[in-house]
């Protein structure tokens, strides 16, 4: 694989990172999630699993992309034949993740719109539910397509398969360039806004306290682990794409860390704006923050419009900056994601990055447009649920046993990372993947797995048989997808490592 794509510089890598691990996750599900699990008390378990785990696997997969020099497929082929599966089953994942994403990122720019004159009215969630998604009575119903979602949509599509379009260093690196900067002065300045909103101590005060009883709890322990993995997009085969792309010179370990700490950073800024514009919610309807609070897309499609309704000034300008915040953010995740499977489909049946775009975002795309339906939501919400579940999570839990356990390269790798990296990672390292990360997701996995035996998701607004086919159907067949992929015959030479790389000319390293 000569000439293989290098990004031009080491901020663009960064930034493209970030700007896949800052996603609506940052925004709508961080704040509500650390709420949830013990407020300031979350803090602890929320550093711990970044710690034992968001960094070391971001570690480990800058380490696998820089040093097998393929998407997440190859580079675990690379790794050892039998393990291209994991790959695979990742890229699959992140293809369904993808379907959806999509949509959720089209239902902001419509907001985006709306906000110019709040046109959803004072009755938020009826005109969400009503006369926006047109939702369908019950779940199951396909119904017809809803143009207000569908015409976003394709705008999102057009943007994000052009960008791809592009390639690395011209589409990738560029659009989140152009995006990040953006999103954070947007961001900055909603988030300055609601701090001094009427009401924001409060919000801040319910957002921090910390229920220290929480910690103790291993639901609180599981939530911070969860929260982590899906906010890095850690075994989404996106961290390993990405640094396929990087010159042989790459402070891996360095990268990692400024990774995971701008994710978290945004995190936090995320949970002091939200909160403070719920403790001026709360104020303004005279309840207590509690009743408002809320998180995903009851937060940011249902809450905030009712946020906007009452802001001091400025309602329409402070709506388009919040809903604009969401598109870019989601964008650039979504552009992450769906490079995972394009890069995989381009190497493995060897056709050009073009085709390949309009192959694997071309059919993410044409599936996406289930989501735009009346129904839409219903799928949406289970698949979400299941291919979190037991698709990442489950995926991360397979790659760190295989590679610590099995294959046992969590030593070469950490030399190949070390010597990349001016900061060297210690036993330490190893001990968190190969023992307290199979530990802690192992444990989510049982637990989750009986929960969902006993009780069917959603309070039962779903049947059992919907349940089956939107939910544990798309989670399985990620998986089988993945053997299938794997089954597939390389060509001769494609799974010996490159042994030196291509050009490294012009690129600035470090
Ligand atoms: N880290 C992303 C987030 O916080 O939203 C997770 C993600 C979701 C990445 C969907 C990419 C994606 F398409």
């Amino acid at each position: 694989m000569e000439g293989r794509e290098q990004w031009g510089t080491r901020a663009g890598f960064i930034l493209a990172a970030v700007g896949s691990a800052v996603g609506l996750g940052n925004i709508w599900r961080f704040p509500y999630v650390a709420y949830d699990n013990g407020g300031g008390a979350f803090f602890i378990p929320y550093l711990f699993a970044l710690l034992t785990a968001g960094i070391p696997l971001l570690i480990m997969e800058f380490t696998m992309g820089h040093k097998y020099r393929g998407s997440a497929p190859l580079s675990y082929a690379r790794m050892n034949k039998k393990s291209e599966w994991i790959g695979w089953w990742q890229v699959a994942i992140a293809f369904v993740i993808s379907t959806y994403y999509a949509v959720i990122i089209a239902w902001a720019m419509a907001y985006t719109y709306f906000a110019v004159g709040q046109k959803w009215g004072t009755e938020t969630k009826a005109f969400l539910f009503g006369d926006y998604l047109n939702l369908a009575d019950a779940p199951g119903q396909i119904g017809s397509l809803v143009p207000s979602v569908f015409i976003p949509l394709v705008l999102v599509w057009v943007v994000t398969l052009g960008v791809l379009f592009k390639g690395v260093k011209k589409g990738i690196e560029v659009a989140n360039r152009i995006f990040i900067p953006t999103l954070v002065v947007m961001f900055l300045i909603i988030v300055v806004r609601a701090l001094t909103l009427e009401g924001a101590a409060l919000g801040l005060e319910t957002f921090f306290k910390p229920n220290w009883s929480e910690i103790m709890s291993p639901g609180v322990w599981v939530a911070a682990y969860g929260q982590i993995f899906f906010s890095l997009s850690i075994a989404f085969a996106i961290m390993i794409t990405y640094s396929s792309y990087l010159p042989k010179k790459a402070d891996i370990n360095n990268n990692a860390f400024i990774a995971g700490f701008s994710n978290s950073s945004v995190e936090l800024l995320a949970g002091f704006g939200i909160f403070a514009a719920l403790g001026f919610m709360a104020t303004q309807s005279g309840v207590g923050v509690e009743e408002v609070a809320a998180g995903g897309i009851g937060l940011a499609f249902v809450v905030f419009p009712q946020i906007l309704n009452t802001f001091p000034g400025f309602n329409g300008l402070f709506g388009v900056l919040f809903f604009g915040s969401l598109v870019f953010a989601g964008l650039s995740s979504l552009i992450s994601i769906v490079e995972t499977f394009v890069a995989g489909v381009q190497e493995k049946f060897k056709v050009s990055r073009r085709k390949a775009v309009v192959i694997g975002g071309g059919l993410s795309a044409l599936i996406s447009i289930l989501f735009a339906t009346q129904g839409g939501l219903y799928f949406l919400d289970v698949a979400d649920y299941f291919i979190n579940t037991f698709g990442i999570a489950l995926a991360g839990l397979v790659s760190v046993i295989t590679i610590s356990w099995f294959v046992k390269k969590l030593k070469p790798f950490q030399e190949h990372a070390n010597a990349t990296s001016d900061l060297r990672t210690g036993l330490w390292w190893r001990v968190c993947l190969g023992v307290v990360t199979p530990i802690v997701l192992g444990y989510m996995f049982v637990m989750n797995l009986i929960q969902n035996i006993k009780v069917n998701y959603g309070d039962g607004d779903f049947s059992t048989s919907f349940i089956l086919y939107s939910g544990w159907a798309v989670a399985i067949a990620a998986l089988v997808l993945g053997f299938v992929f794997a089954s597939l015959k390389w060509g001769e030479k494609d799974l010996e490592v490159p042994a030196a790389y291509s050009e490294d000319k012009g690129v600035k390293a470090k």
